[in-house]
């Protein structure tokens, strides 16, 4: 069933009418509106080489506009590249003397699991934590946790199962430890309700070019943390709260901005933000409740039909605990032909095929799907 019938939602991703686009989790399809809001920048930019000063302000409004919607202060949100550069600016900006220790689990997304291995030269010890059920929450990390634990990194949903770890409980467990929560919120902004300030993270690093709608290129940190707990790795102008007007940079002290805009260099992605600031207001238009709701409505029908042909799911059944991602336990190279040669965009992961929806999927858009396993299925019987 679709939570989602707007046909004028579905109309706004003409993507996600030419192909059964199940590809969310790789990234979102372009939709009209964040085209219009892209649009809106290239035009000012070849009508009159923009003022800078109006662009900057645009910043500040999307900033604002971000921070609302993950529950946060805007001072508090930092743009960067992507969701890589937010997680080693995290990475590295946390206190750890060597022989200290962090948490990881094991088959964590490599952007998140590299912030840290890179650092094993210096004396981090990284633990790679198994999984003995299929999310990860309090109980998952405890055993693996002492005195030198100094953070404990995790994504939100992990990209290879659609697992949604319960990030709340282990940052209530690690606060009480001193130990720093990092997230990977790549897979559930834009897809999931996520409250930041309710999760109790340290740091929180996502892209947009996922759930938030806006291509590749694009991406923030939220950390509530002030330079003592959480310095920033590189520092640039745009991070200067005392830089000079005649941009003569001095001998003086550098007093960092206090905010997380100390994390942010260089130039903005202005383009990408306007992009963001037009899929922000198209998915608040919807609601995001009604947008997690929509992609679980989605993922039942699909468990449905997958149990109907006694295909297993990699990932948790259990609704709180799964998101919009569904892998489906379906080896060789007979799933992947059959899709291509059907027109379904989907991904091939390291556990199985994965399917992924978002705002713009149907509930015929799972029937058809459907449909192919069953027929994918009945020849699969003939061979
Ligand atoms: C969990 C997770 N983290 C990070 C990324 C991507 O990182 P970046 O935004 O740095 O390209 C992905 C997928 O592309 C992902 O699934």
């Amino acid at each position: 069933m679709s939570v989602i019938t707007d046909v004028g939602v579905r109309a706004q991703f003409p993507a996600a009418e030419n192909l059964l686009y199940l590809d969310a989790a790789h990234q979102t399809p372009l939709a009209t509106s964040v085209r219009a809001g892209l649009d809106a920048f290239y035009d000012q930019a070849l009508r009159t080489a923009g003022p800078k000063r109006d662009w900057l302000t645009r910043v500040e409004e999307v900033r604002g506009q971000l921070a609302r919607f993950i529950g946060v202060n805007a001072d508090e949100v930092a743009f960067t590249k992507n969701t890589s550069e937010g997680l080693n600016v995290a990475a590295h900006g946390v206190r750890w003397e060597r022989g200290d220790n962090v948490l990881l689990l094991e088959g964590e997304h490599p952007n998140n699991a590299y912030a840290w291995l890179s650092q094993r030269p210096q004396g981090l010890e990284v633990r790679l934590v198994p999984e003995d059920k299929k999310w990860a929450d309090a109980d998952t990390f405890a055993p693996y946790v002492d005195e030198r634990t100094r953070a404990i990194a995790v994504s939100h949903v992990m990209f290879h199962s659609g697992q949604r770890n319960d990030v709340a409980a282990v940052t209530a467990f690690a606060q009480r430890r001193g130990i720093e929560v990092i997230v990977d919120a790549m897979q559930s902004v834009g897809v999931l309700n996520v409250d930041a300030r309710a999760l109790g993270v340290s740091a929180l690093a996502s892209g947009c070019h996922k759930g938030l709608l806006v291509p590749q290129g694009l991406g923030f940190l939220y950390s509530p943390h002030d330079a003592e707990r959480l310095p920033p790795t590189y520092v640039a102008l745009a991070g200067v709260a005392n830089s000079r007007s005649s941009l003569v940079a001095g001998p003086e002290p550098v007093h960092l901005y206090p905010g997380a805009r100390r994390f942010e260099i260089g130039n903005f992605n202005l383009p990408a933000i306007h992009g963001l600031g037009a899929s922000l207001a198209l998915i608040e238009s919807i609601g995001i409740d009604r947008i997690e709701r929509h992609v679980l409505c989605l993922g039942d029908q699909l468990i449905d039909g997958l149990n109907a042909l006694d295909i297993p799911l990699v990932g948790p059944i259990e609704r709180g605990h799964r998101s919009h991602i569904y892998v489906l336990d379906l080896p060789g190279p007979f799933w992947p032909e059959l899709f291509a040669a059907e027109n379904v965009r989907l991904s091939p992961v390291r556990d199985g095929i994965r399917v992924s929806f978002g705002l713009y999927n149907t509930s015929d858009d799972v029937d058809r799907f459907v449909d192919i396993l069953r027929r994918g299925r009945k020849r699969q019987g003939t061979h």
